[in-house]
């Protein structure tokens, strides 16, 4: 297949051009290569490259820039999903979008399925459910909701916290937030068998489990041999962060089991591979 993957210098673009690239033809395009938020340079770059596929990661993935600046949170996530898809219909291309456990609530005490009703509570998740609305509109789409990432290629939420604390830095860390976490490779390994499969739909992806903030970044530092002292819990409440945070947004894997495809691992197992390749990265 011919995929082409937007974002791809980013943190979840870096895992899927790994991936693909190991068995697919794939353009990795980049902000450099082509502006998402510009109809004609997306255009003139699918209609060159003509992929088959097209992997649309490229967003501003930071609750707090989008809480911030929502007008640029609506360009580059709104209108830049909606160029990929006007692009890729053009020339017949499937479109996998990837969303994200945002779209929620937050108010569930049990976890969120594709059918549950999205009420988004940051600009961040707004355009999200945005983005989703447009990509619907492709006949041959898929949407990938994620919750937090970690994996080689860029800073993440647990590199950041690992680099702290070998540096002797506090990292302060929230108490009360639970989620399912999602390690890049195994994402981009289940994305190419349901992509490959051609089963289109909106499909929950994590690895298997769920855990806190605080959790993800303790087993990290365990399996990093660091001392855990300089990690600060803290209620979400008391970090006043500019975007609400969700305190519960754990993701159930209905779709992908219900499909017939495997669950990825337990996240524990999943981070213990990463924290070997962070350790390598440095
Ligand atoms: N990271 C997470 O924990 C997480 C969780 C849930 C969902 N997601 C979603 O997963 C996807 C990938 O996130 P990520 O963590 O890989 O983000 P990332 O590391 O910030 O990568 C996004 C990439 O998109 C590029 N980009 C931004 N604006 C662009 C534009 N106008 N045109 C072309 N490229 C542009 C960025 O390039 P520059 O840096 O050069 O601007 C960056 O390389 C996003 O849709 C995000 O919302 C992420």
């Amino acid at each position: 297949m011919k995929v082409l993957i937007t974002g791809a210098a980013g943190l979840f673009g870096h895992g899927l051009v790994q991936v693909f690239g190991a068995k697919h033809e794939v353009f990795a395009l980049t902000h450099a290569d082509a502006d998402t938020a510009e109809a004609a340079a997306t255009r003139g770059m699918f209609n060159r490259l003509r992929p088959e596929i097209v992997i649309h990661t490229a967003a501003i993935p930071d609750l707090d820039i989008c809480e911030a600046d929502p007008a640029k949170a609506f360009l580059v996530n709104v209108e830049g999903t909606r160029n990929v898809m006007e692009a890729a219909r053009e020339i017949g291309a499937a479109v996998a979008h990837i969303s994200s456990d945002a779209v929620f609530d937050g108010e569930k005490h049990a976890p969120y399925v594709e059918t549950d009703p999205v009420n988004p509570q940051t600009v961040y998740g707004r355009t999200k459910v945005e983005g989703e609305g447009i990509v619907g509109h492709l006949p041959n789409h898929w949407i990938f909701r994620v919750p937090v990432l970690f994996g080689p290629g860029k800073a993440n939420f647990v590199s950041k916290g690992l680099d702290k604390l070998r540096g002797g830095e506090e990292y302060v860390v929230a108490s009360d937030q639970v989620a399912c976490a999602a390690f890049t490779l195994d994402m981009a390994r289940v994305m190419m068998e349901v992509i490959e499969a051609r089963s289109y739909g909106l499909y929950h992806i994590a690895n298997a489990g769920a855990c806190s903030r605080l959790e993800l970044v303790l087993r990290a530092a365990e399996v990093a041999a660091l001392d855990a002292a300089h990690i600060v819990a803290k209620p979400t409440d008391e970090m006043k962060r500019r975007a609400k945070r969700l305190k519960y947004s754990v993701m159930e894997l209905r779709a992908l089991k219900q499909a017939g495809f495997s669950v990825p691992r337990p996240w524990e197992n999943a981070l213990e591979e990463y924290v070997g390749m962070w350790k390598t990265e440095k």
